[in-house]
């Protein structure tokens, strides 16, 4: 996934807008950057490898521009250099891409003849097209027109046409891009918090349309027709977007998750069991779940798994949207499909989405961001309110989405009467006080610090649990791996002696969770088969759960809650340590390598 960004106006200089938004757009991709401005009515293209400083380092400020677009770059097509880089120009064309052109070889075959390719991307195949159509119509309404008739894939563009510097194009399928709407200035990017530091006021494209924008007007079209598009105004504020004082963005959005959960849940137990009665989708109809989604946000599918079907007693999948979309389905209108998704705009979950829906499935769509294609394409959204998160690592999304599911396990369980009234009265009482308990366990980070300090150095680290502590697994394992490089594997607790066990070495740390009281003595019994074999066990459990004992060296001991909520005060620990361990190997927190925080292609 990469980051676009562009403006056009008077007030600012195109080169700070494009700078500015393309250090927020970071975080969807860093393995190269580039910027093309007009100044003195001539187009400038600079480009750099790697992170965005290499490219500002390139670029003189005291140049004043009032056209410029701008990209960072998440390689897809093509090695991460500088030839590879965007912006791309072929012949008056010069074009910023976030996306995958699915038939760029045919494009690329169709045009050789008369293109030097200078590159190995498909943007430069569109960019020649683009180029093609303009020479051949000398109009870049009907170029676009007809660049979406012969293109298949997923593109926002940002276009600069070299017969009009007072016209900046935007073009959108499938990948996200907003216009930035401002008095004698407009903008473009990949999400508002890129541009939010200029403006909050905001229009979304949507697929299939496109955008001629001047510094003072924007028209919108779907084909030749016009279109009128509704202005928002983003809910966030710059300091959202900013690290308030914390070393990492990642550590701010762990901070953060007292306030998150507040926020996700408070419109439903505002007036107890009757506003969540209330303000929850009716699931009656439905004889069957299935969730779907990528990385931590199945794992937190997964977790919405053990709590509906314990719950609420009816049976849920969990689908990896990738396997999800290519596989033989047996789901039909008696199926509710939910989408988990923090971006709203994972091309495997949204693809995931059109054919649940084609399907006959009502599609649920548990998404963070606003006005996501996801969000704009579900049935139902409800909304995590995590606000903006900049770590590629999700941490408190993953939280918001743990935090919902769990509301909606509840909610079927109370109309299903499975739940009692004085354990409902628990249960809300414990919501009301879970941010406390959330806050108890991030003050207690040294104590995550010190063991992080005893295992940071190992190069394989295990995870196991059974159960909900075994999805618990899952999103720790993962945390781990993707901010310090370290292998991890999560298991079953249950299936290691199945073969894996072998690799469990003198001093190999495994982090062992039980939380689940039921199943409580299974784990500690699979926990002393790894601590004989020399292992490091780390030990996540509960107070009511702790006791003295040698089966662990170390031991993290979460305040008790109810069980429906346990895991959201588990994974704490879990994303603490993982922040301390990555830290202590020096690594790059918030933008780890061969990352990106949405992945808008397969
Ligand atoms: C989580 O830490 C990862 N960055 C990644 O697994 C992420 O959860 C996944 O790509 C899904 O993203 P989404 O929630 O935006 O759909």
């Amino acid at each position: 996934m990469c980051g676009i960004v562009g403006y056009i106006g008077k007030k600012y200089n195109a080169l700070n807008v494009l700078i500015e938004g393309l250090e927020r757009l970071e975080y969807r991709g860093y393995d190269s950057a580039g910027i093309a401005y007009i100044d003195n009515n001539k187009l400038n293209i600079i480009k750099e490898k790697g992170k965005i400083k290499n490219l500002k380092s390139k670029i003189n400020f005291d140049i004043k521009s009032n056209l410029g677009i701008g990209h960072t770059r998440w390689a897809t097509h093509g090695i991460a250099n500088k030839e590879n880089s965007h912006p791309h120009k072929v012949g008056k064309i010069t074009i910023v891409h976030n996306g995958i052109i699915e038939n760029y070889e045919q494009l690329k075959e169709n045009l050789k003849n008369s293109v030097n390719f200078k590159s190995e991307t498909d943007t430069e195949v569109a960019c020649a097209l683009l180029n093609k159509l303009y020479e051949e119509t000398n109009n870049m309404n009907e170029t676009l027109i007809m660049f979406q008739k012969q293109v298949k894939g997923a593109y926002a563009m940002g276009i600069i046409c070299d017969d009009d510097y007072n016209t900046m194009y935007a073009i959108k399928n499938k990948s996200p891009l907003i216009i930035g709407t401002g008095k004698d200035e407009n903008y473009i990017a990949s999400d508002v918090p890129a541009i939010l530091k200029f403006t909050n006021k905001y229009i979304i494209l949507d697929d299939g349309e496109f955008a001629k924008i001047n510094s003072d007007e924007i028209t919108c079209y779907k084909g030749n027709n016009i279109i009128k598009k509704e202005e928002k105004i983003f809910e966030g504020t710059a300091e959202d977007i900013e690290k308030n004082g914390y070393e990492h963005f990642m550590l701010k959005e762990i901070n953060e998750q007292p306030e998150v959960f507040k926020k996700t849940v408070s419109e439903y137990i505002s007036n107890g069991i009757d506003s969540l009665i209330e303000k929850m989708p009716d699931f009656s109809k439905y004889k069957n779940i299935k969730i779907v989604a990528c990385g931590s946000a199945m794992h937190a599918g997964c977790i919405g798994k053990n709590l509906i079907e314990e719950f609420a007693n009816i049976p849920v999948d969990v689908e990896i949207a990738s396997e999800f979309r290519y596989k033989k389905l047996f789901i039909d209108k008696e199926t509710l499909v939910i989408l988990i998704s923090q971006s709203g705009e994972t091309a495997d979950t949204l693809a995931a989405l059109e054919i649940a829906k084609e399907k006959g499935c009502d599609t649920l769509g548990i998404i963070n961001v606003y006005g996501s294609s996801i969000a704009r394409n579900s049935d139902v959204v409800l909304y995590t309110k995590a606000g903006s998160e900049i770590a590629v690592a999700t941490t408190k999304a993953y939280f918001a989405q743990v935090a919902l599911l769990s509301l909606i396990a509840l909610k079927i369980a109370n109309s299903n009467n499975l739940v009692k009234s004085d354990e409902l009265k628990e249960i809300l009482s414990e919501m009301r006080n879970l941010p406390i308990k959330i806050q108890n366990l991030l003050d207690r980070k040294n104590e995550f610090k010190n063991i992080a300090e005893k295992i940071y150095k190992n190069n394989d680290i295990f995870f196991i649990g059974r159960d909900v502590d075994y999805s618990l697994s899952m999103e720790g394992s993962l945390k781990l791996k993707e901010i310090s490089y370290i292998n991890s594997q999560a298991y079953a607790a249950g299936e290691l002696k199945h073969g894996t066990i072998s690799l469990i070495e003198d001093g190999t740390p495994v982090i062992s969770i039980v939380t689940k009281e039921s199943i409580a003595e299974k784990t500690i019994s699979n926990i002393k088969e790894v601590k004989s074999r020399g292992a490091n066990v780390i030990l996540v459990t509960t107070e009511k759960l702790d006791k003295q004992s040698d089966f662990y060296d170390y031991k993290i001991v979460v305040p008790n809650t109810h069980k429906l909520l346990q895991p959201l005060l588990a994974i704490v620990p879990l994303q603490l340590l993982s922040y301390e361990i990555a830290k202590l190997r020096d690594c790059n927190i918030d933008k780890p390598k061969n990352l990106a925080k949405s992945v808008t292609v397969e």
